[in-house]
């Protein structure tokens, strides 16, 4: 599937219906620059991976706009054509309080539902104010998605934990709008979920959705048993669907993937190949190997026990001194919240104290990019790289392992990829570890060094085969098709 055989699909299944995003993360944002207005891609996955899909479809996406600029560029609807340069299709930006961000997103979606989620040891925090804002905020984007809707036969698709009670919202004022949510993180056992005090409500929000995806089919059982044990409905577990009231939803896996041809081609450009001899420049990447850890900055990427496994390495095998660099770009995020605020520190010690304990004369283990990086400048660093590491405690998908993988058209490079990823599921040839043991990432970088060049390629060309065919396209398609045949499309 590509991006006009979407097209295709759209305009025959859906094509008298009004399509909308809705996400809380905007897939452009606006910032001031001194006197200038930048526009960004934020480092989001879901926003990445979104925006082709929005492209092929020209729908429009509602989400909050979060960038300093993005209220100066929006017209009197608040509406902006993006992408800048070549608009395909509408972002409308919806604007929040500061009030109303720190409960929604910092509070109850970042600081309750996400550690929730994940389950790797940081303890969530349920606050009251925190949910009420987090209920008053979805119920706006809710009335947004309202105004636009009007009279029109629509099909809304939602995305994420941020926005658990949007689809209820819409259906009480309007029932026949079909609404899909696609949940971007892990759904726990319901054991794990249990603990929150508003479950059920977040339950009820959910299945007033007509079709519920999660990555893997774990996820599914997960949110399957938890629907079992804490709500009074009918589950058909033969179809995947759950009866509440009447209403059915669909519970399914869709892989998220990535525009792999895009990525691929972005690669291959001059502008690219040329950034690659910029960027080892720039931060004297001179050594014969070359590793690479691209994520956010979030306590559920294994960052401090992968750069730990850099420094058990080195102290192991001493011979790869002065041999080997490895760059980790860290994108800030959520920075209002401490969890991320410790997290931020504890890796900045790690850098200095690895780099310090193995420094010599110029060289440094470790090259730490601690900032927003252009999707270029990753695909240069993924070009270069002999090998990147993918160590998520927990990681719904991990679409960093996808795109290093469409980099490497020279079909070269290894990937160390941790078993509790989605990603893990579908790549079998990288090199898969369990994140909490450092001497398996330790032997995971040896084994990725000293790798027999035929077996680096032959795995790749396997995962690239993978990652071409489960693409962003098919992703969407799936969904549609999964809607489209089901007993509530009206066509
Ligand atoms: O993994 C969940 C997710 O929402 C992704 O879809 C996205 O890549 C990431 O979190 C971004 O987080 P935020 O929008 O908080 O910056």
């Amino acid at each position: 599937m590509d991006e006009e055989s979407l097209q295709e699909l759209v305009h025959d299944k859906l094509g008298d219906y009004l399509v909308i995003v809705v996400s809380n993360r905007e897939p452009y944002i606006h910032n001031w620059e001194g006197e200038e207005i930048k526009c960004v891609q934020p480092a989001s996955g879901l926003a990445i991976a979104l925006d082709p899909v929005l492209q092929a479809c020209s729908g429009l996406w509602i989400a909050h706009g979060s960038g300093d600029a993005d209220v100066d560029v929006v017209d009197e609807n608040n509406k902006i054509q993006v992408p800048p340069e070549t608009p395909r299709y509408t972002l409308k930006r919806v604007w929040l309080s500061k009030s109303e961000e720190e409960g929604y997103y910092d509070g109850f979606s970042n600081k309750a539902l996400w550690p929730l989620c994940h389950t790797v040891y940081v303890r969530p925090e349920f606050n009251k104010s925190d949910w009420d804002m987090y209920q008053k905020v979805n119920r706006l984007f809710a009335q947004v998605v309202i105004e636009e809707i009007n009279e029109h036969k629509a099909f809304v698709f939602i995305q994420d934990y941020h926005l658990a009670l949007v689809a209820q919202y819409i259906k009480e004022q309007h029932p026949n709008v079909i609404t899909a949510q696609f949940w971007h993180i892990p759904w726990p056992n319901s054991e794990a979920f249990r603990i929150c005090p508003w479950r059920e409500e977040i339950l009820h929000g959910l299945l007033a959705n007509d079709l519920l995806g999660f990555h893997t089919m774990y996820n599914c059982n997960n949110f399957l048993e938890t629907v079992d044990r804490h709500l009074e409905c009918k589950i058909e577990r033969e179809r995947y669907a759950v009866i509440k009231g009447g209403h059915t939803t669909l519970v399914r896996p869709f892989p998220l993937g990535i525009a792999f041809d895009k990525i691929s081609a972005r690669a291959n450009s001059r502008h690219v190949t040329r950034q690659v001899e910029q960027l080892r420049h720039f931060y004297g990447l001179g050594t014969e190997f070359i590793g690479l850890g691209i994520d956010r900055v979030d306590y559920t990427k294994g960052i401090p026990e992968r750069l730990k496994a850099v420094d058990r390495f080195l102290e192991e095998y001493p011979e790869y001194e002065e041999r080997l660099t490895f760059v980790q770009v860290g994108v800030p995020n959520r920075m209002r919240v401490e969890a991320y605020q410790r997290i931020n520190d504890e890796i900045d010690e790690l850098v200095d104290k690895i780099n310090w304990r193995h420094g010599i004369g110029r060289w440094k283990p470790i090259v730490y990019i601690n900032r927003h990086c252009l999707q270029d400048t990753l695909t240069a660093l993924s070009r270069l790289a002999d090998f990147c590491i993918v160590n998520s405690l927990q990681d719904g998908m991990n679409l960093v392992a996808k795109e290093f993988v469409a980099s490497r058209t020279d079909r070269d490079g290894a990937l160390i990829l941790s078993q509790f990823t989605g990603a893990a599921r579908e790549l079998p040839e990288a090199l898969l570890i369990n994140p909490y043991s450092i001497d398996d990432t330790v032997a995971g970088i040896k084994e990725a060094l000293e790798m027999p060049r035929g077996e680096r390629h032959k795995r790749m060309s396997r995962m690239r085969k993978t990652v071409r065919s489960n693409n962003i396209y098919n992703w969407a398609a799936s969904i549609i098709t999964e809607l489209t045949n089901s007993e509530f499309f009206e066509a």
